[in-house]
């Protein structure tokens, strides 16, 4: 049998098993990085010719020949060969068959373990800007959806019990704040992911007199790697960049099942806008959140593909494997996933109606009794005491099946004589809401000031 030409093929005597071809490569899923593989090269090629360390009319020809091989792939006219293995081989051979063996010049002083994590880290430094941008949004239409409810008000949960009652707008600003510390997140972690690994080698550095500065500025690193076996055997930043958007999916899953329950008809406190929905085939009634559902189920997608890496490199030898290679697939899956969750999400809370009655009519009720312990506190009672005064007054009204709205000052006297007709005022949840103006509360001064900050950090005032 003729054997097949690899660009590593010199000191192998047979062809490669055709099963083993077929389960080594990775070109089906890295040509997702060929542009940035091309920017690499380009950039070791200029460097190449500057330095004298391969002619400059070669390093021309090198780089002009991988701006057509580019054209070819964004038009989609380029040819992947799995038995070339990866993206990487695939643009070098193509290159070569295009300007002759010169193009053979290009890996002098390079190799594919340097080669792939910075093809690699310039991917994660675009599409962490992306999510940045889209985070953005997301907190755009956050701040405009509490600037619409801050008149609205609701029973705060613990425990999925009514615990005291928010401004809606209060909750909305929670997940800005949430969606903020992601995008700061990613945001911090492109300080590591602008230093540049090529010029490292195969593991140990490189025999020819490289300029590796010039290629962090052709490349817009703001570093260079300080060690060569790190560059080569390191994958902390696409474990950092996992978790960050491992940590995103868990605020991303978080809001989505409050909005799922929200939408239910027993809590019947949102409606979702019928183009964010989709029916049922068999129950005519159903409108279902399943953009949110989705969201809260691809969570688990994205803890996975951090586990994934972090279990890929745990016991690995210091250097490079080729254990390495999985770890493209988990960062397109994450990307993808979290890309689609925000956009959903952004789309969800510009569209989201709450229901405004609905949601006051729960806040009230039994979720005013701290503030009456409160109230006691206030006229001098320990508040151990007041929480136990408090416990009576709620279980007389139970036995009743009566709200705590419907109590008269007169039976409140029966349970402490420090009651007063100022209580009366605490059976309003507005006043009960603003009555909590600490730093951080839900009192409308409180919430408003939050929304002018957010204002003028998103440039909106
Ligand atoms: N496709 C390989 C990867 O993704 C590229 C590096 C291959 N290096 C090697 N020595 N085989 O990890």
């Amino acid at each position: 049998m003729e054997k097949k030409e690899k660009l590593w093929g010199g000191r192998f005597s047979e062809s490669t098993d055709s099963f083993v071809e077929e389960f080594t490569e990775s070109v089906s899923f890295d040509k997702n990085l060929a542009v940035y593989d091309i920017l690499g090269s380009i950039a070791h090629a200029k460097m190449l010719g500057e330095k004298g360390i391969i002619p400059k009319e070669d390093a021309e020809k090198i780089v002009k020949g991988l701006n057509q091989i580019k054209e070819e792939i964004l038009q989609d006219r380029f040819e992947w060969k799995k038995e070339l293995e990866d993206v990487h081989m695939n643009i070098e051979k193509a290159l070569i068959e295009k300007i002759g063996s010169i193009g053979g010049k290009l890996h002098t002083g390079r190799s594919r373990n340097d080669q792939v994590v910075t093809a690699f880290k310039l991917y994660i430094k675009e599409e962490t800007q992306n999510l940045i941008n889209l985070l953005t949004q997301l907190k755009v239409s956050l701040l405009n959806k509490a600037q619409e409810t801050v008149d609205i008000v609701m029973p705060a949960y613990t425990h999925l019990q009514r615990a005291q009652p928010i401004r809606l707008a209060h909750y909305f600003l929670a997940y800005l704040e949430m969606f903020n510390r992601d995008k700061e997140r990613f945001q911090d972690s492109l300080k590591r992911i602008n230093q540049l690994p090529l010029g490292s080698g195969a593991v140990a550095g490189v025999d020819f007199p490289i300029d590796r500065e010039f290629v962090a500025k052709e490349l817009g690193f703001n570093e260079v790697m300080r060690n060569s076996l790190d560059a080569t055997a390191s994958r902390d930043y696409i474990i950092e960049f996992l978790s960050n958007c491992a940590i995103c999916m868990s605020n991303l899953s978080r809001i989505s099942e409050d909005l799922i329950i929200w939408n239910s008809t027993e809590f019947g406190f949102v409606e979702l806008p019928d183009k964010l929905t989709t029916g049922s085939s068999i129950m005519p009634q159903k409108k279902n959140p399943d953009v949110l559902e989705l969201i809260r189920g691809k969570t688990g997608r994205v803890y996975g593909d951090l586990v994934a890496v972090l279990t890929i490199v745990k016991g690995l030898p210091t250097a490079y494997n080729r254990d390495l290679q999985e770890d493209k697939e988990p960062v397109f899956d994450a990307v993808k996933t979290l890309t689609g969750s925000i956009i959903g999400m952004t789309k969800i809370i510009q569209g989201l109606k709450p229901i405004k009655e609905k949601m006051e009519q729960s806040a009230g009720g039994f979720a005013l009794a701290t503030d009456l312990a409160n109230y006691l506190v206030r006229k001098g009672i320990p508040f151990r005491e007041a929480h136990h005064i408090v416990g009576k007054i709620v279980s007389y009204l139970v036995e009743k099946d009566r709200e705590l709205e419907s109590i008269t000052l007169e039976e409140l006297k029966q349970f402490s004589p420090k009651f007063d007709t100022d209580v009366l005022n605490l059976l309003s949840i507005y006043n009960v809401a603003d009555a909590r103006s600490s730093f951080g509360g839900t009192a409308k001064e409180r919430v408003l000031e939050q929304i002018e900050f957010w204002k003028r950090r998103l440039n909106l005032s």
